[in-house]
C-alpha cells in the first residue's frame, strides 16, 4: 500500500491510498485543523470508513487525542502555559488553589470567587471515619501509592451521592471531593506506614500547609509549619499540578470516557502515574542519587545510561515533549537551594551529586544529541527529602497535585459535545485463521 498526498492547502490534505490488495485507489479529503497555539493537527476521523485504512501510533507520538482549553505546551522551546499563563508567574505568585481554580474553570479566581471556591474545598478535608477501618486493612509496609490505589479507588463505595457524571452538581462535588480529600488520604497513608494516630485536617490552614499538617503534626504536641517549607511544597504542587496529555491524564480521559465514575477515574489516573517512566521518577532519581553515592562515580553510570544493552537510565531526565530545559526544573532548582539554605543543609551531599551529574550530562554529546535535560522530578526528589518526607511518599505528592489536572481535564471532557468512548485500533500481526484439530500434537 502506498499512501500520499496530492494536493495540500491550509485547510484540506487529500489523500490517497493505494492498497496493496485488490478495491482500486481509495481517496479522502482529510480536514487540517488550526489550535491557536502549536503545530496542525490533520482530523483523520473519516480516514477508516473511506479508505478501510488504520493509523499506526504507538506510544501516540503523532497523535492528538482530543482537543483542549487548558494546557499549553512547546517542547523545542521550553513553554508551559496553563490557560495562557506561564507556569513561572503561576509558581511565583499564586497558591495551589488558585491555580485549581484557574484549571478548572479558565480564569485566575477573584477575591469573592477566590474565598467561596476555598470554602467549598475545606468543606470536604475529612473522610468518612470508616475510611479509618479500609486502611487498618492494609500491611503497614506497603508502599503509600498502593494504599492511595485502594482507598482513592474505594471513595466510590463511600460517596455514592456524587457519582451520577449526567449530573452537573454531583460532577462539582466529586471534584471538589477529590481536591479537598487527596491531602488527607495521603497523610494518613504516611501516618498508617509508621504507626502514628491520624491527624485531622485544619480548615484555617493553606492547602500546603494542611498537608505538611497533617503528615508532620502528632496530637501529643502543639506543630507549627515552616512557612518557607510551606512555600516550597506549595510551588512544588503548582509545578505538578496538570501537565497536558500526559499518560496519567490520558488515563483518566480514557477510562472517564466509557462513562466510570470519578473516584475510579481518578485511581485509574494514580496507577499510571507510579510507573518510574512518569510519576514514580521523582522517587527513582533519589534511589539513583544514593545508588552513585559520590560524584567520582558519576562516569560510570552516564556509561551506563548511554549502553544500549544496559536497562539503566538516568532518572529525573529526559521527556517526551521538552527537547529543552523542562521549565519546571528551572523553577525547581531555585526552589531547591532556597529550601536547603533554609534548612541549614548548606553542602547536602545528594543536592551537590545532582548538580555535578546535570553539569556533567549537559556537557555529553550523548545527552546534547538525543535533547536530553532535566525534567520535574530531577529536582523535586531533593527538596521533599530535605523538608523531611519519605522517598516512597513523593510520588503520592505528585498524585495529590496531579488530581486537579485529571479533573479539569476530565470536566472538559465530560462537557466535550464531540467526546466518545475511547477504543484504538491495532495491527494485527499474530495467526490468520486455524482450526482446533484433536489430531494434532497440541490437541488434547
Ligand atoms: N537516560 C538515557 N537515555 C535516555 C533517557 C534517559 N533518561 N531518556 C531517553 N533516552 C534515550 C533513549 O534510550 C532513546 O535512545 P535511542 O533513540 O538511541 O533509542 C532516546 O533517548 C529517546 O528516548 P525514548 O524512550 O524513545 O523517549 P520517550 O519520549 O519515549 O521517553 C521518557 C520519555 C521520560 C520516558 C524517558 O526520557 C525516560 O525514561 N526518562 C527517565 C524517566 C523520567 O525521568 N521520567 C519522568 C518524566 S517527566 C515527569 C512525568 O512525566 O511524570
Amino acid at each position: 500500500m502506498t499512501a500520499r498526498f496530492l494536493d495540500e492547502d491550509n485547510d484540506l490534505a487529500h489523500l490517497e491510498v493505494i492498497p496493496g490488495r485488490p478495491g482500486g485507489v481509495k481517496a479522502v479529503d482529510l480536514p487540517i485543523l488550526h489550535g491557536t497555539m502549536g503545530p496542525a493537527v490533520l482530523d483523520i476521523r473519516k480516514l477508516y470508513s473511506e479508505t478501510d485504512c488504520f493509523t499506526y501510533d504507538p506510544g501516540y507520538t503523532s497523535t492528538a487525542s482530543c482537543e483542549s482549553k487548558i494546557t499549553f505546551i512547546d517542547g523545542e522551546k521550553g513553554i508551559l502555559l496553563h490557560r495562557g499563563y506561564p507556569i513561572e508567574e503561576l509558581a511565583e505568585n499564586c497558591s495551589f488553589l488558585q491555580v485549581a481554580y484557574l484549571l478548572m474553570e479558565g480564569e485566575i479566581p477573584t477575591e469573592e470567587e477566590y474565598q467561596t471556591f476555598v470554602k467549598n474545598i475545606t468543606f470536604h478535608t475529612m473522610v468518612h471515619e470508616q475510611l479509618r477501618d479500609f486502611y487498618r486493612g492494609f500491611r503497614r509496609d506497603a508502599h503509600p501509592m498502593a494504599v492511595m490505589l485502594g482507598v482513592v479507588g474505594a471513595l466510590s463505595a463511600f460517596y455514592y451521592d456524587s457519582l451520577d457524571i449526567r449530573d452537573q452538581r454531583q460532577r462539582m462535588i466529586a471534584s471538589h471531593r477529590l481536591i479537598a480529600k487527596m491531602p488527607t488520604i495521603a497523610a494518613m497513608a504516611h501516618k498508617y506506614s509508621i504507626g502514628q494516630p491520624f491527624m485531622y485536617p485544619q480548615n484555617d490552614l493553606g492547602y500546603a500547609e494542611n498537608l505538611l499538617y497533617m503528615m508532620f503534626a502528632t496530637p501529643t504536641a502543639p506543630f507549627k509549619v515552616n512557612p518557607v517549607v510551606a512555600r516550597a511544597l506549595n510551588k512544588i504542587l503548582i509545578l505538578h499540578a496538570d501537565h497536558e496529555q500526559n499518560a496519567s491524564t490520558s488515563t483518566v480521559r480514557l477510562t472517564g470516557s466509557s462513562g466510570a465514575n470519578p473516584f475510579a477515574c481518578i485511581a485509574a489516573g494514580i496507577a499510571c502515574l507510579w510507573g518510574p517512566a512518569h510519576g514514580g521518577a521523582n522517587e527513582a532519581v533519589l534511589n539513583m542519587l544514593t545508588q552513585i553515592g559520590h560524584k567520582d562515580r558519576i562516569p560510570e553510570f552516564i556509561k551506563r545510561a548511554k549502553d544500549k544493552n544496559d536497562p539503566f537510565r538516568l532518572m529525573g531526565f529526559g521527556h517526551r515533549v521538552y527537547k529543552h530545559y523542562d521549565p519546571r526544573a528551572s523553577v525547581l532548582r531555585k526552589v531547591c537551594q532556597e529550601v536547603l539554605e533554609e534548612l541549614d543543609y548548606h553542602g547536602e551531599p545528594l543536592l551537590e551529586l545532582a548538580k555535578e551529574l546535570e553539569k556533567i550530562a549537559l556537557e555529553d554529546p550523548y545527552f546534547i544529541e538525543k535533547k536530553l535535560y532535566p525534567n520535574v522530578d530531577f529536582y523535586s526528589g531533593i527538596i521533599l527529602k530535605a523538608i523531611g518526607i519519605p522517598t516512597c511518599m513523593f510520588t503520592v505528592l505528585f498524585a495529590v497535585a496531579r488530581t486537579v489536572g485529571w479533573i479539569a481535564q476530565w470536566m472538559e471532557m465530560i462537557g466535550d459535545p464531540s467526546q466518545k468512548i475511547g477504543r484504538p485500533r491495532q495491527l494485527y500481526t499474530g495467526h490468520t485463521l486455524r482450526h482446533y484439530r484433536l489430531s494434532s500434537p497440541r490437541g488434547v
